[in-house]
């Protein structure tokens, strides 16, 4: 099983960068092809709304998307890491859910039979601060992202209260967790 890494933040080696690293440790080890996409390298704009990919179920818009969609479909499992950005996640990780959104049209909208389904998905995500809902809106947003692509919402690993560039580093036990869900993902139920 291929398990896609996507990377959101645009801090290298940041909190949630480090957490998958370790989950796709932990998928390799479960026997999983690993593949990591840091999506602050690439360029990949915001969805323009033109309604193209209703009409045939692709993205009107020629950019390092594409290429994200192809490793989309090949991929039996995904893992979306992001850092929490006002609530959500991170505009690079937003900007890829949004442009799902012709994966999403070919499911809903034209109701393709060979749409790709049956993946597995995991959610990390690491915030700063502890307040009740920090993990509310973001964890929304990509259980819908995984329905568009055709996966589910299958794992999640959500840190509170870590702040400073690889201050995650201080807690081994989110560390093994995140070996642990990696493992999970390709191995679990
Ligand atoms: C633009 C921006 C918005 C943020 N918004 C939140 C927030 O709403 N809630 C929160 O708990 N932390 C917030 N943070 C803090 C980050 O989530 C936190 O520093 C996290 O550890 C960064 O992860 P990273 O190292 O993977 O980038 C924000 C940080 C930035 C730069």
């Amino acid at each position: 099983m291929l398990i896609l890494g996507l990377a959101g933040s645009p801090r290298r080696g940041g909190n949630s960068e480090i957490l998958l690293d370790e989950a796709m440790w932990g998928a390799k080890e479960a026997g999983a092809e690993t593949e990591k996409i840091v999506l602050s390298s690439l360029c990949v704009q915001p969805c323009i709304s033109c309604g193209a990919c209703e009409k045939t179920g692709e993205c009107a818009v020629r950019d390092d998307m594409q290429e994200i969609y192809s490793r989309l479909e090949a991929a039996g499992g995904i893992i979306l890491a992001s850092p929490i950005y006002f609530y959500s996640v991170s505009g690079f990780a937003k900007a890829v859910i949004d442009r799902a959104q012709a994966m999403w049209s070919r499911r809903y909208v034209l109701k393709d039979p060979e749409a790709p389904k049956g993946k597995k998905g995991a959610f990390i995500g690491v915030g700063a601060t502890r307040g009740e809902k920090v993990f509310e809106g973001a964890c929304l947003t990509v259980k819908y992202f995984y329905d568009a692509v055709g996966a589910g919402y299958d794992r999640e690993l959500l840190v509170k209260g870590v702040d400073a560039k690889g201050a995650i580093r201080d807690y081994p036990q989110y560390l093994r967790q995140a070996r642990e869900l990696g493992r999970l993902l390709v191995s679990g139920d």
